[in-house]
Parts: C-alpha cells; structure tokens; sequence
C-alpha cells in the first residue's frame, strides 16, 4: 500500500472507533414519499423533497425537453459561454418569485455559500461576522477562506447577539450577521422582523440561508424572508429540496449579482447549470406558488408528529417547520431508533455529533407533501414501541 492510502487508513480507523464511520447506501425516491433500497420499499422521512417535485411529471418532462433542445451540459462558467438565454430568463423570474431586484443561479448550495461569503468579505477587509452556532458547513467553510474574523452567538439567540454585536462590532469597518430562516437539522428558525431591526440597528449586513424554507413556508413559498421584504441584502437558497431540483440561487440587489458574476471564485471557475436542471427549476416555478393546499398540509403533518412526540414525552426542540427532531441525547440511543424503524420499513437518519451538540443526537424526521396523516401515525407507533 502507498503512503498516501496508509496515511488514509489510519484515518478511517480512527474514524471507525469512534463509531462514525459512513457507509451510505444506493436509494430511489419513489412517490408518496417512499424510497426504494436495495429492493425494499421504505417510508422515507429522510430526503428533502419536501413538495413531492422531484418526481413530478412537469418537471421531468421539462429538463427532458432541455436536454433534447440544448443538451447535456452547459459547456462553461457563465462567463465564458454558460449563461444560457434560459438561465437568463430564469434568474429573471426567481428574482420576482424572492422579491429582489436580481438573482444569480449557482451549481449547489454548498457552492453558493463557499463562494459568496469569501467574496462579500473580500469587500469589506476588517469586517466582523455574527454568525449562528448552528449555520451550515458551507457557510463555514465560506468563512474560512475568507479568514474572518467569528463571533458565534447561541442558536437563535437574538439579545445574545446584540450583545456581541455591541460588544464585538462597534470598534469594527463592518459587521455581516449569517443565519437561516429554518435550521436543517432543528426544523427552526429566527424571528426574522426582529433580526432585520437589529442588523439595521447595528448598521450590518444581513446574509440567510433559506434552503430549507424555499418552496415551503412564507407567501406562495417564496421563503420567509418574503414575510420582511427589502430587509435582508443577501437571501441564498437552494433547488435541491422543496423545489425537486438541483443547484441554488443568491437573491439582492442587482449591484450585489454584479459583483459576484465577477468576484466569486466559485461562480467565475465553475460550470454553469446543465439545461435539463434549468428546465425542471423553471418548471417548479410554474407549480410552487399556487401549492398552498401541499403547504397546508405539510404544516398539519408537522403538527401532528410534534403533538405526537409530546405524547410520547419525546422533545421536539423548537421545531415550526416540515423539520421535526426526535432528541433522545446519546449517540448510541438515535443509532438504534434509526435501525429500529429502518426493521419497521422506515428510513430516518440518526444525526450525531459534530452536526448536533454533544447530548442531543436525534432523528431528524424530514415530512413530505406527499405523506399522509396514516405515514405520521404510523412513525409515531414504531417511535412509542422502540422508545
Ligand atoms: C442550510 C443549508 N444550506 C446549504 C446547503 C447546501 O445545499 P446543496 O445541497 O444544494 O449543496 C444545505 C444542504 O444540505 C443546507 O441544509
């Protein structure tokens, strides 16, 4: 073996022992909110198809017709030859659809907060970043290679983070706050009205994640941060999950898209969106803002687990969303509901430390449009039983 797979060895090893070795599985989405793996059909609460879209026969038979028309892949980054008319047109009508003046489209949403952050803060050397404890890893990793300066304030936490802001970001050139509107892995969210008083009270620029609300929550499922409209600078959000696509969008002002179209590296040396992804977003757009009747219904499934849970005497967190944690604290205890209910047909993912805080590992029950009130019940008999 070489030096290099030795070294890796070691690695994955040590991995191991702390019993945090991955070994994902091949798995299909099937309607109704199942999955097929391995040749057994599974409850799935575990992908972020949160409207069913993913296997909608209007989205398939638009990135069909795309490809057929413009083919496979895009060729380039937009700014060589991958700023299709399509994606022009698209980014025109997610711009309306956010309620900004403009919109650029991104490859992933990972990608869209690795590249924007770097290249906000390349704008304002010496700024200082307020950001949740709880954001995503691709905002992490954004400020990382920015190098900035973090204050991390406690998870939704607005009065902590006034503190740090009057602590931390006076003496400051700058100051940015990052947070999400629904948090991946809590199913909850910021009082967003008052974060946008404090961020102008405090003279910072305000950047939220809206993957998970995108499509789900807020008028015609524009997001929540359609319920503040002009008061968040940098709205990002992804196609992935509610929207049954692929790649992400960053929505501001048309300087701000300006500015990225030529500062962020990961837009300017990365290939643009293929076609047939371009077509299926465009044809989720034709579906989403008239679902409120899947919307209604998906916020009266989450209802219903969280009433459910209480029953049972199992926390929920401050879940309000499509996102309900089960929390039963140690690791070994989320890994044995997980496989409990996977014997039961029931795929749910065990989420453990480093994503959650040490005595909170859980499940994290992803519901679907496409559930019925009979899935939830029937979770919540195989959770009663294992628990
Ligand atoms: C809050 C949040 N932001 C960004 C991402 C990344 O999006 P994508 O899967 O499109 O890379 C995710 C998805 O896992 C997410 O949960």
């Amino acid at each position: 073996m070489g030096t290099l797979d030795t070294l890796l060895g070691e690695r994955l090893a040590r991995i191991e022992r702390a019993g945090r070795l991955r070994q994902p599985r091949p798995t299909r989405m099937l309607p109704g909110g199942r999955a097929l793996r391995e040749g057994r059909e599974y409850l799935d609460f575990s992908s972020n198809d949160y409207l069913g879209l993913a296997l909608h026969p209007l989205l398939i038979e638009r990135a069909r017709e795309a490809a057929a028309r413009a083919g496979t892949g895009s060729g380039a980054s937009r700014l060589v030859t991958g700023l299709s008319e399509e994606l022009r047109a698209l980014e025109a009508r997610l711009a309306a659809f956010k309620g900004t003046e403009a919109a650029l489209v991104f490859a992933s949403g990972w990608q869209a907060n690795a590249a924007t952050i770097p290249a906000l803060l390349a704008a304002m050397p010496g700024a200082a970043v307020f950001a949740d404890r709880l954001v995503h890893a691709s905002m992490h990793a954004g400020l990382a290679m920015a190098g900035a300066r973090q204050h991390r304030f406690r998870h939704n936490d607005l009065d902590h983070l006034e503190a740090l802001l009057a602590e931390k970001g006076a003496e400051a050139p700058a100051r940015v706050i990052l947070a999400e509107s629904i948090y991946s892995m809590d199913g909850d969210g910021p009082d967003l009205a008052r974060l946008s008083v404090i961020a102008r009270r405090h003279d910072a620029i305000l950047y939220v994640d809206e993957a998970h609300a995108t499509g789900v929550l807020g008028p015609r499922g524009a997001g929540l941060s359609a319920s503040v409209p002009g008061a968040i600078e940098v709205i990002m959000g992804t196609f992935g999950k509610a929207l049954g696509g692929f790649g992400a969008y960053v929505a501001g002002s048309r300087r701000l898209c300006d500015y990225l179209v030529n500062a962020a590296s990961g837009m300017v040396f990365s290939t643009a969106l293929p076609p047939a992804a371009i077509g299926a977003i465009d044809a989720a757009l034709d579906l989403v803002p008239d679902m409120d009747a899947e919307r209604a219904h998906l916020t009266a499934l989450g209802d219903r687990l969280r009433a459910g849970l209480n029953g049972l005497g199992v926390p929920s967190g401050a879940s309000v969303s499509q996102i309900v944690p089960v929390i039963v604290g140690a690791e070994s205890a989320a890994m044995r509901l997980s496989e409990a209910l996977l014997a039961d047909g029931m795929l749910a993912s065990a989420i453990r430390p480093p994503t959650v805080a040490k005595n909170t590992s859980r499940l994290r029950i992803a519901l679907k449009a496409t559930h019925s009130a009979a899935d939830v019940d029937r979770l919540l008999a195989v959770l009663g039983r294992a628990l």
